[in-house]
């Protein structure tokens, strides 16, 4: 298949592209766009053999199901069954990187939802995807546009060296703002409970819903395959580079110690700009210029996939803390370590 790359700097002058884009879905098709999160890889979520084509491009399980993207929060009536809590963090948090599941609507089929009776919902907060979306007559469904097990992609370059061949098209808008997918909340009775932690945190969602709670899989490093999960996608290993990654579960000295001793050239660290030059052997990813939780999220895609251009064997992380704003860093690093934890 004849992958077309499409670059938008300018979104008026992008209006016949995107409209070729749409028809490319309508008519069947799998168009890469970007997103404030991650690059999706989308197809018509109304089509069983839209969202089969999907699974095949990706290389992933059929049985782990797709999120849907619409460009008005309002349009989830016509896919799912809402209420008075969806629309009052819709209100609060959309667009933006919030993705709440409900019971579907017929019209949704098995194939997007991956056999479950419920859906994914999300609306993008990307000026691209939403001009896609817009000009679509059907929510576009779309998980993270990587082939299944690598990182997921934050510039379209990385979509590039992933799927080429195995899509149509692929809309370059850049490189995405957050760097990790979206906090997916399944909406209970009481409140709501989140299955995987992202940048609309347990704290942001306590402002709108009287109960918050985190599913468990979230913290826990190894899930076995055959255990029952809330949301299939926290079974599966994921994010994970070729190198090894190491989590050190020490603080700022302990840590350096740590990663001094253990290390030759061939081992990496992931350390922000004004700390590098205490790092006397490992090569250094810089994550910013100052540690945060907003740098390092949105670096770790994209030096998980550098460390390994580089060649490394192994790299070594500092584990953040398992709250707040680190909570979604946190969840994807123990899914890249494969649940690998050191304590010096
Ligand atoms: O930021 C994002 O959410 C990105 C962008 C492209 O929107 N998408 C994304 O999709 O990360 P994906 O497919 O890589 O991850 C979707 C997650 C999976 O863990 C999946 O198991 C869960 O959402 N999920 C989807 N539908 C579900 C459902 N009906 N019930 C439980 N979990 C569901
Ligand atoms: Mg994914």
């Amino acid at each position: 298949m004849q992958t077309k790359v499409l670059r938008i700097t300018n979104l008026t002058k992008s209006e016949m592209q995107l409209k070729e884009a749409a028809r490319i879905l309508r008519e069947g098709g799998l168009v890469v766009f970007p997103t404030e999160t991650v690059y999706g890889l989308g197809g018509n979520g109304l089509s069983a053999e839209s969202s089969e084509k999907i699974y095949a491009a990706k290389g992933r399980p059929s049985n782990n199901p797709l999120i849907i993207h619409i460009h008005d929060p309002a349009e989830a009536d016509r896919y799912a069954r809402t209420g008075d809590l969806y629309f009052r963090l819709a209100a609060a948090f959309m667009p933006g990187p919030l993705t709440v599941i409900l019971p579907k609507r017929n019209c949704v089929p098995y194939a997007t939802t991956g056999g479950l009776d419920t859906v994914a919902i999300r609306c993008p907060d990307h000026p691209v995807a939403h001009a896609l979306l817009t000009e679509c007559d059907f929510p576009v469904a779309a998980p993270s546009a990587n082939l299944s097990g690598s990182p997921s992609p934050t510039c379209a370059d990385h979509v590039i060296s992933d799927l080429t061949g195995r899509v149509d098209m692929i809309i370059d808008g850049g490189e995405c703002d957050i760097g990790l997918e979206s906090t997916v909340i399944k909406i209970t009775e009481t409140g709501c409970i989140i299955l995987r932690p992202g940048a609309v945190t347990e704290e942001m969602l306590s402002e709108v819903c009287t109960s918050v709670s985190v599913a468990k899989a979230v913290v826990e490093p190894g899930i076995a395959a055959e255990e029952k999960v809330e949301s299939p996608g926290m079974k599966y290993k994921h994010y994970s580079p070729k190198a090894d990654v190491i989590l050190v579960d020490a603080d700022g000295e302990e840590f350096v110690a740590y990663v001094n001793n253990n290390s030759d050239n061939n081992c990496g660290v992931f350390t922000s700009g004004d700390e590098r030059t205490k790092f006397t052997s490992a090569r250094t990813l810089i994550t910013g210029e100052h540690s945060g939780a907003r740098d390092e999220s949105k670096s770790l895609f994209r030096l998980l996939r550098k460390a390994d251009e580089m060649g490394l064997a192994k790299v070594y992380i500092k584990l953040p803390e398992a709250k707040g704003e680190y909570l979604a860093l946190y969840n994807r690093l123990i899914r890249a370590a494969g649940g690998k934890i050191v304590k010096p």
